[in-house]
């Protein structure tokens, strides 16, 4: 397979009541005996990545939630191609203590883990657990010095910083890790979030958005890291459901939202629209969003993955045309529907990206 084919990514369901925040019946299940089935069958299914949450306390219904670097490592165990991205926050963790966490991790899993930076957007969830709640722009000041200390904890000898969040002096991790620096996720949509991408990250997750709005996004970051002489990569949410008929997926989005918990998406909606806004300039994730977009709670929706295997794989198709390099997705039934992804809609993806390459080199010649 050539190197210019797009990638997935599933969301892990380490956390209660699966990725949408509906009444509707979910066989999906947040213990570690289903995980490990379902990081089976997606790497058998051509999934590439597997992304854990963060969380510790519910918030949109949630209740129970695994710590993500734990289960990643435990959902590493069970696979052998998966990389698996443990989800952190800086403030509950230190780059000092995921340096060394991660770099053992790598270790022990032939260089599969990768993480995701988290800044933060639940103020409560900060409160609960005696965590000091910065503001929208100065969480990812902290952030972006939480990933300039990992990178050079994970590649040098002797690493001395200064930062205003974090020191490090003379310091060298042995083992490093086995990968020359584990990748570096990061999600959000504000201003600030798509600068320090366009700085210091590998990868850029947004959550679900309209081709148009995507290309936006990517277009505004790539000039931004062209200009700073960094790559970034974009990976970008979607809720899939692929159904052999258009009518049946519709119904499914339709049930899913009739039988939305009002409660628990407004509480989830009241609490993100304050991240959201809280940016300075009101980009934020969330910003926008209607009570239908927040019942999948990464505007999954919004990317329009649902419908037949054929209208899927020509919507992926697009996105890749804009510059999108990764799609995370979400289920409704895990297990199942991402087997169905794996045997449905992927061979599709790879045949339109051959067709498009022919064509492409057919044009050149
Ligand atoms: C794909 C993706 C995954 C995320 N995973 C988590 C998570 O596990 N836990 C969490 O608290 N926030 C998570 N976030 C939230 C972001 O890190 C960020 O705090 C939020 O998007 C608000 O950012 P903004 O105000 O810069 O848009 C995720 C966001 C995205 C796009």
């Amino acid at each position: 397979m050539s190197q210019d084919t797009i990638k997935f990514a599933y969301w892990v369901p380490n956390v209660s009541g699966g990725l949408v925040v509906s009444k509707i019946e979910q066989r999906t299940d947040w213990g570690i005996d289903y995980n490990r089935k379902l990081a089976q069958i997606a790497e058998a299914a051509g999934f590439d990545y597997a992304l854990s949450q963060v969380r510790f306390t519910a918030g949109y219904g949630a209740e129970y939630q695994h710590e993500s670097v734990a289960f990643s490592h435990a959902l590493l165990a069970a696979t052998t191609r998966l990389k698996v991205i443990a989800a952190v926050l800086p403030g509950p963790w230190t780059p000092s203590v995921l340096a060394k966490q991660i770099a053992t991790i790598d270790q022990l899993t032939g260089g599969r883990v990768a993480v995701n930076i988290v800044s933060g957007w639940f103020k409560g969830e900060f409160t609960a657990i005696g965590e000091p709640w910065l503001e929208h722009d100065e969480r990812y000041r902290r952030s972006e010095e939480f990933i300039t200390a990992l990178k050079g904890i994970w590649t040098t000898d002797n690493f001395t910083f200064r930062g205003d969040f974090y020191r490090f002096h003379d310091y060298t991790l042995k083992p490093k890790p086995l990968q020359q620096h584990p990748e570096i996720f990061q999600g959000g949509s504000s201003r600030a979030a798509r600068d320090m991408a366009a700085r210091v990250s590998d990868w850029y997750f947004t959550n679900g958005n309209t081709v148009e709005g995507i290309k936006a996004q990517v277009d505004d970051i790539q000039a931004k890291a062209a200009a700073n002489n960094h790559k970034v990569k974009v990976g970008v949410n979607a809720f899939v459901i692929a159904r052999d008929t258009e009518e049946e997926a519709r119904a499914v989005l339709a049930q899913i939202i009739d039988q939305a918990d009002p409660e628990a998406v407004n509480a989830f909606g009241d609490a993100a629209k304050q991240a959201g806004k809280s940016s300075p300039e009101g980009e934020g994730n969330w910003a926008k969003s209607s009570f239908e977009d927040l019942v999948q709670y990464n505007d999954g929706f919004k990317t329009n993955l649902i419908g037949t295997p054929q209208q899927i794989a020509e919507r992926i198709v697009a996105l890749k045309a804009v510059g999108v390099d990764l799609v995370l997705a979400g289920f409704l039934h895990f297990q199942e529907e991402v087997e169905y992804f794996g045997r449905k809609v992927l061979p599709l993806v790879r045949e339109l990206e051959q067709r498009k390459a022919a064509a492409k080199t057919a044009a050149v010649a």
